[in-house]
């Protein structure tokens, strides 16, 4: 097929991104704001911090996206933007900057596509090395924790084997790293939570059982609250006897990460198990996420993938996270898919102008 250029703009939750590739997989540019130093201060995202920032800061991004492409907006052929889920107020400058760029620089044929944003996670590797449907996927981030089968694009795409039914991984890694109060040493001053646990896990050792939760269930959902909560519980304990110093966290810390893993491999190995019987064609496990950037985790994963003869496949640490790239990414699969609108009023009338 022709080959066609697409512009992707990802504004789900706290990060602002703009990228443009080619149909082929080749990437033009990709640019990002990170909001984290913004939200630091907070231990989380305030909604309309991050509403504003990306406002301000998705024009002036796309305006650089274009400068280091070498391309000008009259080269874009589809316009791919995350339609969900995430955060309202952010969706909506994301999405707005896409139909109005859309509207003035694009001619037909045209394709205008909203992008479910965990199933462009699921997609991204494929950028590089074309895996075949369908597949598995581990989707492991702030806000999510999905096991799913990602099939040919067009009629259901996604069957979901398990998620997570109270909070998050990376959610309750930030919560840990709350807890334990990293944000104080300087070392960790610009890291997210869950960076925060992997490196100073580095200098702990392992001095309390690691937790076991839900080990007996045969489903894949996952449950995240009660580790924090025994954190908590341990931290408070150990805070009785004496000042909790910076080897008590390192131990912590690294027992929590080991608990938080362990979770995640037990419930995806009994995602494989069901596999096994009734998507038998089935032996890759694709992995991203925030969460799917720490190397224990990666560690782990790739361990009870060879278990079961499956090949887990990383995305490029940087598409891990949320970024833009991977948006344009399943603009081009959906487009070849035959997905999309041509003009703006058949679907996203709801965007004020
Ligand atoms: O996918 P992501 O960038 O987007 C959101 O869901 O917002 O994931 C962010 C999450 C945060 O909770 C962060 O603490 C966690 O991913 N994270 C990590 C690591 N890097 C980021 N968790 C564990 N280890 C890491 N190295
Ligand atoms: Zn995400």
């Amino acid at each position: 097929p022709a080959r066609f250029n697409v512009l992707g703009i990802e504004s789900s939750f706290d990060d602002s991104a703009v990228g443009i590739l080619d149909s082929h997989g080749n990437i033009y540019a990709h640019v990002e704001c990170s909001q984290l130093l913004h939200h630091l201060p907070t231990g989380g995202v305030n909604p309309v911090i991050a509403s504003g920032l990306h406002k301000q800061n998705l024009p002036p991004l796309l305006d650089q996206c274009f400068d280091r492409s070498g391309l000008t907006p009259k080269d874009i052929h589809v316009v791919a933007y995350t339609k969900g889920p995430g955060l309202g107020v952010s969706l909506l400058h994301g999405a707005n900057l896409a139909v109005n760029f859309f509207r003035e620089n694009l001619s037909p044929p045209r394709l205008l596509i909203g992008i479910h944003h965990m199933l462009a996670h699921a997609l991204v590797p494929r950028i590089s090395n074309r895996i075949a449907f369908p597949y598995l996927t581990l989707l492991a981030s702030g806000g999510h924790c999905l096991l799913c089968i990602v099939q040919e694009l067009g009629i259901s795409e996604v069957i979901r084997l398990g998620s997570t039914l109270d909070t998050a991984p990376g959610n309750v890694l930030d919560h840990g790293a709350r807890l334990l109060q990293l944000s104080r040493y300087p070392e960790f001053s610009e890291c997210s939570g869950g960076q925060a646990i992997e490196r100073i896990s580095l200098r702990g050792t392992l001095r309390h059982p690691v937790l076991n939760i839900l080990p007996r269930d045969r489903n894949a959902n996952f449950s995240f609250s009660g580790l924090g909560s025994s954190l908590e519980y341990k931290l408070n304990s150990i805070a009785k006897q004496r000042i909790v110093s910076y080897q008590d966290k390192a131990d912590l810390a690294l027992w929590f990460q080991t608990s938080l893993i362990r979770h995640i491999t037990t419930k995806t190995q009994n995602g494989i198990r069901f596999c096994r019987i009734h998507f038998p064609q089935i032996n890759s496990l694709v992995v991203s996420g925030g969460v799917a950037q720490n190397l224990a985790f990666q560690k782990a994963v790739t361990e009870l993938c060879r278990q079961h003869n499956y090949t887990a496949v990383y995305p490029a640490l940087e598409l891990c996270t949320d970024n833009a790239v991977m948006i344009a990414w399943a603009g081009v699969e959906y487009a070849n898919a035959g997905i999309g609108i041509e003009s703006p009023e058949d679907e996203v009338h709801f965007i004020p102008r």
